[in-house]
């Protein structure tokens, strides 16, 4: 079912029958049986094309990272979201810039809609170069951060620790074979490895803690912090080129940020233009030698 609703949103919809008879890896070929235009390469694989994926790229940061990342050359993105149809803007850009944008539909708080979006992913392409976990949650409908520890509640808890803290560390799991393969097939070294960047955020870091507050979310991000590490390690231990990073993107006008932007200083506000690109050009400038480690926008690293 979700299946078909991925097809549906990633423009395959019309391919699908072809798609589940040949399991074609290619983007371009499926694109190219579907009659639209071919994405530009018979397979990804070997060809040096590189491939981003954005979890988490309805709105904010993530849809930004999408925008910025398919006008590169070279470069195809599969921006993953839990409700495509309702993503506008993404649907928007893929048809924009039809066969170099795929949306994939995953929910990063159910283990088994990741899994299926890593296998339809795989479906698409043998290696990813980069993978941003763009999730993230601070207040809600039924949520604000809390202001005292009377107010933390096991429901605030749960929410924040599963789409900070387990939705990345799960995203990366099920799509690690990917960015372990960019080694194999895509050139990935030292120098320049696959990279998996979770944002994260300076509150999460318990060193630099001095004002207290908004304890689920904190806690979930050290959380995200530790999961970061330890895969960071694993990836390490086994020479796998792969450098796993955190990321905090300052202060970004989204929606996550909307109630809590009146005392923060203009210049202290950015535009997701203007956060995405200073945290592209720190991704860019990744080497194993940053593997496991905690960076702001500024590129300076953040303690624990
Ligand atoms: N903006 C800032 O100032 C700031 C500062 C520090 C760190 N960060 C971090 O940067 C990342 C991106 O934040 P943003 O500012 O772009 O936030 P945003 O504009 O609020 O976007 C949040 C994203 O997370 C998804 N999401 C929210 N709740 C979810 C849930 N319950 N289950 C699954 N997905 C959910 C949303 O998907 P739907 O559209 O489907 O809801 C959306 O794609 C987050 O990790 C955030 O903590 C942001």
């Amino acid at each position: 079912m979700h299946l078909t609703a991925a097809y549906r949103c990633s423009g395959f919809a019309r391919a699908a029958p072809v798609w589940a008879a040949v399991r074609s890896r290619s983007l371009a070929v499926a694109a190219a049986a579907d009659g639209s235009p071919p994405g530009g390469g018979s397979s990804d694989a070997g060809s040096g094309t590189r491939v981003a994926l954005v979890q988490g790229s309805s709105r904010g940061l993530g849809l930004e990272f999408v925008r910025q990342l398919v006008e590169r050359p070279n470069t195809r993105v599969v921006a993953t979201c839990r409700s495509p149809a309702a993503a506008e803007q993404l649907q928007a850009l893929r048809l924009q810039h039809a066969g170099r944008l795929d949306i994939v539909q995953l929910d990063s708080t159910d283990e088994s809609s990741i899994a299926r979006a890593a296998e339809q992913v795989a479906a698409l392409t043998q290696h990813l170069d980069l993978l941003i976990n763009a999730t993230g949650i601070l207040h809600d409908s039924s949520m604000a951060p809390e202001t005292a520890l009377a107010r933390v509640t096991m429901d605030s808890l749960l929410k924040c620790f599963q789409v900070n803290a387990a939705g990345h560390i799960l995203v990366a799991k099920h799509f690690a074979p990917l960015l372990i393969n960019a080694a194999k097939l895509n050139g990935a070294t030292d120098e320049r490895p696959a990279v998996l960047a979770n944002l994260s955020a300076r509150v999460g870091s318990i060193g630099d803690n001095r004002l207290g507050g908004w304890h689920s979310y904190r806690a979930s991000k050290s959380a995200c912090n530790q999961l970061t590490k330890c895969a960071a390690l694993e990836f390490e231990r086994r020479k796998q080129k792969v450098a796993a990073i955190v990321l905090h993107p300052g202060t970004v006008d989204t929606d996550l940020s909307k109630p809590f932007q009146k005392n923060v200083p203009p210049e202290k506000l950015f535009s997701r233009e203007r956060a995405v690109r200073q945290l592209l050009a720190i991704v860019d400038r990744t080497s194993m030698r940053e593997n496991g480690r905690f960076f702001d926008w500024k590129g300076q690293e953040v303690e624990w």
